[in-house]
């Protein structure tokens, strides 16, 4: 049985639910917050390796670019690594896989797969909530569905 993990950051669910979606076609895959600090080596035997997370400024939030910096790939460096960036259609967020690939180029890791996927925006210091957001969430689970295509392939 091949053995999956993904680690998430999620402000108000976007992400989470993009990590179960793709958990939920992935078999044996767990899923671990990039909220929680990680202790230690991640253990060998991961056939694929995924991280899911917001866009904050056009690019990765900085909490996860400081997680990916402490976490140890060293026993898992031939995984298959992949990074989806839930974005709100604010920006064109252009970095945001750009970066999370040389975060992990610094630590010897290649980044088989990376996209974005436009959701609603919950940026809600900024502007209110969109009125088309039901619409924005039923389109973003059509865009999703050749993303975990491509993750499963
Ligand atoms: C602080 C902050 C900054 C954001 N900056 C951007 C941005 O630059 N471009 C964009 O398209 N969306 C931006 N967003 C929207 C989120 O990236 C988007 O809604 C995402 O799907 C939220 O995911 P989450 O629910 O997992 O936190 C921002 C949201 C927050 C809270």
């Amino acid at each position: 049985m091949s053995k999956n993990i993904i680690f998430v950051f999620s402000g108000t669910g976007n992400s989470l639910w993009v990590a179960k979606e793709i958990a939920k076609e992935l078999e044996n895959c767990e899923i671990v917050s990039m909220g929680l600090d990680w202790q230690g080596p991640l253990p060998a035997g991961y056939d694929s390796i995924g991280f899911v997370y917001p866009t904050y400024a056009s690019g990765v939030p900085k909490r996860i670019k400081d997680f990916i910096a402490k976490l140890d790939l060293q026993n898992n460096k031939e995984a298959y690594y992949f990074a989806i960036a839930t974005c709100g259609r604010v920006s064109k967020a252009q970095n945001v896989i750009t970066q999370i690939r040389r975060y992990l180029k610094q630590k010897g890791i290649h980044l088989h797969y990376g996209e974005r996927l436009d959701m609603f925006s919950n940026y809600v210091v900024g502007y209110e909530m969109r009125e088309t957001v039901l619409e924005e969430a039923q389109q973003s689970a059509i865009d999703i569905k050749p993303m975990i295509e491509a993750i499963k392939n």
